[in-house]
């Protein structure tokens, strides 16, 4: 597996393939990227695997400083997945000089849910990921499904932009007891981990209650902010949603269950589709 910093450095490596097949990241791994890059082994002919901290995705009072940074480790276990390149380039590499050229996502896409919470995270993550994709010469690239509205701009975003990449979401990975595995859960003490389990749990109670016929999601959503509320968690939202456009369902919609919520100063996500 080959360590690449320099973008010039990755195109002279990529030189020789046709199909990269691209697992961007922001590092500290833990097994939910790992599948995405075993996921990602068959569809190319090199996997490589982004990991870049972004300041551009973090609003000033969120985790840029202290989100950790644990490249040795990260590549161990990238090699051991069976990465070939593994692309870390230095802030001043990625971002020469101020990035005034951005992609703004749709605000019927980006501005709701997570959007709303987190004003300017989807400009980020939009910005960062088509420059990933162009230095990186993706055809393929996978997301995983955890972050479900990330997901579905990425892939608007490049169908609306041409780009003849195939973006592909990797399912969410848990732990034994349904934590969904993120790199803030890092945060989390023991303590925090067992209480954490709420969050998957709500959205279990939520999906099952809509698979047996529930129609009143207005009441199911509230129900799942109170029970998050009631055990001193701070929810951001709790949503029922359809799955193509994360927009109010109609009754035979495809839908998701989405929720954001902050455990003590840890804001966790996670979603079930239905
Ligand atoms: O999901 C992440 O880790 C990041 O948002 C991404 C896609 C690597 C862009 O920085």
């Amino acid at each position: 597996m080959q360590l690449i910093h320099t973008i010039s450095e990755l195109r002279e490596a990529l030189r020789q393939y046709r199909h990269p097949a691209v697992v961007p990241t922001m590092g500290n791994l833990h097994a939910g990227h790992l599948a995405l890059v075993r996921q990602a082994k068959p569809l190319g002919d090199v996997t490589i695997s982004t990991i870049f901290v972004n300041r551009l995705q973090f609003a000033p009072h969120e985790d840029f400083d202290t989100y950790p940074r644990t490249l040795e480790a990260d590549c161990e276990h990238l090699e051991a997945a069976g990465c070939d390149i593994v692309f870390a380039p230095a802030e001043a590499e990625l971002y020469p000089q101020a990035q005034t050229f951005k992609v703004h996502p749709p605000t019927e896409l980006a501005d709701i849910l997570e959007g709303h919470f987190r004003p300017g995270f989807f400009i980020g993550v939009c910005t960062v990921v088509m420059k990933l994709l162009a230095v990186t010469q993706a055809r393929t690239a996978l997301f995983g499904k955890k972050d479900y509205q990330q997901l579905m701009v990425i892939r608007n975003m490049v169908k609306q932009f041409a780009l003849p990449i195939e973006v592909i979401g990797g399912e969410t990975q848990r732990n034994d007891a349904g934590l969904a595995l993120s790199s803030r859960n890092g945060y989390l003490t023991p303590a925090q981990r067992e209480e954490a389990l709420l969050l998957s749990r709500t959205l279990r109670h939520i999906a099952e209650a809509v698979r047996h016929g529930e129609t009143d999601l207005a009441r199911l959503e509230q129900e799942g902010m109170h029970a998050l509320r009631a055990a001193g968690w701070l929810p951001d939202y709790v949503a029922v949603r359809r799955q193509s456009d994360l927009h109010a369902p109609q009754p035979h919609d495809a839908k998701v269950v989405l929720a954001a919520a902050r455990l003590g100063t840890t804001r966790l996500i996670d979603n079930l589709e239905i």
